[in-house]
This record gives C-alpha cells, sequence and structure tokens, in this order.
C-alpha cells in the first residue's frame, strides 16, 4: 500500500523499511511518525506492546504503513522473533534504530548493583543484539543502523553512574560495528545519535519523581544555566537527526558520533 503524504513531504525512504525499537512513546514514536511520512514502512517495537500497536494503529489510521511487535530489547530471542517478524511483513529491512533505552541514578559510591545491571542490559546490551540483528539483516542489501546514545556517552553527571558507562559503551561499540562492516565490505553505516535533554515521557517522568522545590531549582538550572539554547528538545528534532543518519545525505557518514543537544557540550 502506498503511503498518503502531504505535498511538502520529500518522501526520501520511499519504499524501503525501518524497525524502530522503543517505539511506543518519546524519541522512537517521534521517529516512527518521521519515517513514515518520508514514505517508509515501519515496524515498531516496544516492550509496552499495548502502547506501541495503538500507536501503530493510528498512523495506519492516517493512511501509512507500520506494524508493531512486543520486543524486549534485551532478550537475544526476543531479537529473533522480531527479526523473523519483520521479514515476513515486509520482506526487506533498511534502517534498524536501536532506541529503546532508561536509566538509573546512583553514583559510583551508591549506585546498587543490580541496578548497574539492569542499565547496561536495556542500553548497553540491546545496541550489541540490535547491531549483530541488524548486520545479519542488512548485510546483503546494504542499509544503515543508528544507536541512541546521549550526551551522558561522551560527558558525565556523577548521579548517573550506570547510565554514563552505557551511554559510553554504545558510542564506542558502535565505532568498532562500523569498522567490521567496512572491512567485510558490507554497505552498512553504523552511527551513534547523542541526544541532550528531550521533552519526553522519560524526563517528564523523572522530574515528577522530584519534590516541586527540588524539579524546579534543576529545572531552573538546565534551561538557565547548562543548556545554550535554553530550551530542551522536541522528539521531532531527534527524529530529524534519525532520519539525517539514515538518508542518503550521510552516505560518507559511519562510526560517528552526532550530537544534537542544544549546545550543551559545548561548553
Ligand atoms: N529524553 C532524553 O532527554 C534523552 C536524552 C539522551 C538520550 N536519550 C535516549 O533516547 C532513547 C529514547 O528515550 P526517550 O526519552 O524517548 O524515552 P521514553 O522512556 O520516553 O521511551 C522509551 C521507550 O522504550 C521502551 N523500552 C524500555 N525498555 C525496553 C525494553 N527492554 N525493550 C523494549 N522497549 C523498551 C519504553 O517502553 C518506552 O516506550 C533512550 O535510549 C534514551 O536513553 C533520551
Amino acid at each position: 500500500m502506498q503511503n498518503t503524504l502531504p505535498e511538502t513531504q520529500s518522501r526520501r525512504l520511499l519504499g524501503k523499511v525501518a524497525l524502530i525499537t522503543g517505539a511506543g512513546r518519546g524519541i522512537g514514536l517521534a521517529a516512527a511518525k518521521r519515517f513514515v511520512r518520508e514514505g517508509a514502512n515501519v515496524f515498531m517495537t516496544d516492550i509496552n506492546a499495548s502502547l506501541v500497536e495503538q500507536e501503530a494503529a493510528k498512523l495506519v489510521a492516517e493512511g501509512f504503513t507500520a506494524a508493531a511487535a512486543r520486543h524486549d530489547v534485551t532478550h537475544e530471542d526476543s531479537w529473533k522473533e522480531v527479526c523473523t517478524a519483520i521479514v515476513a511483513r515486509f520482506g526487506r529491512v533498511d534502517h534498524v534504530i536501536n532506541n529503546a533505552g532508561s536509566f538509573t541514578l546512583g553514583s559510583a559510591e551508591d549506585a546498587a548493583f543490580d541496578d548497574w545491571r539492569k542499565t547496561m542490559a536495556v542500553n548497553s546490551d540491546s545496541v550489541f543484539l540490535g547491531t549483530r540483528a541488524a548486520i545479519e539483516l542488512l548485510k546483503a542489501n546494504g542499509g544503515a543502523i543508528v544507536n541512541v546514545s546521549s550526551i551522558m556517552g561522551l560527558v558525565a553527571e556523577s548521579n548517573l553512574a550506570a547510565y554514563c558507562a552505557s551511554k559510553g559503551a554504545v558510542r564506542n561499540f558502535t565505532k568498532a560495528a562500523a569498522l567490521h562492516c567496512a572491512d567485510q565490505g558490507y554497505a552498512i553505516r553504523i552511527n551513534s545519535l547523542h541526544p541532550g535533554y528531550v521533552a519526553t515521557p522519560l524526563i517528564e517522568e523523572f522530574i515528577h519523581t522530584m519534590p516541586p522545590d527540588a524539579a524546579k531549582a534543576a529545572e531552573d538550572e538546565l534551561l538557565n544555566h547548562r543548556i545554550p539554547m535554553c530550551r530542551m528538545a522536541r522528539p521531532d528534532e531527534l527524529a530529524a537527526a534519525i532520519f539525517f543518519l539514515c538518508s542518503d545525505d550521510a552516505s560518507y557518514m559511519t562510526g560517528a558520533e552526532l550530537v544534537a543537544d542544544g549546545g550543551y557540550t559545548a561548553r
């Protein structure tokens, strides 16, 4: 089925197929919306099956081609099921966006080991499993993989020890995987994306866990002192960066890190 698009859309991914993890909300959902508007067929996955199925159904109701599946990105068997399902549904895959992730609080001194392991599983193991699965899907015909890291993969915060470690791992694993694909002669580009603060449910839920005064002080510090552009990103601004990395405009980019942070790491 052809996607119906407003005249103004470029449809630069017409006929392409994209697998996007953590697509039930936030950055992943914004990427799915951008990709269908560019003409792609999207396979949206999330550990929250009802949420992602609901969002995919809304896109289908708008005339786009989207499918959804429950997926736990930390489990190898779940990756196998999803890869089988996307090939059965669309017959090909061109782009894989390893986006699902979460965070836990804790410093090098007080982070619970269990939280460390959970964070590494959802942010780092997932990207290893997802990149390996993606290479298998893409190596015959080529394509692009985007691994969503964070500015916390480049710089650090003392109370985000496990998150910083997990996102740093994504950054450098992405380079190793990109080099491997180039060495093998696969036409697969793999890059990492490093968002700054993005106004998604992840951040909103975190702010709501804080007492109102502390939340207000944290927001003031962030917007007025830490982020040069004095605002958080909108999810669609990160979706644009993901789209760029998958598009032919990024044809000479592999093993690179793209930062979209309103200037945060320029200080
Ligand atoms: N929001 C930010 O400020 C920010 C900044 C830098 C990086 N990031 C990264 O961007 C990515 C997306 O973040 P977001 O803000 O959109 O988060 P979000 O919490 O709004 O959405 C993440 C989605 O991932 C899903 N998910 C969580 N664990 C999963 C699992 N094991 N398997 C499959 N799906 C799972 C959740 O159900 C959710 O729908 C994450 O990797 C995050 O670390 C976010």
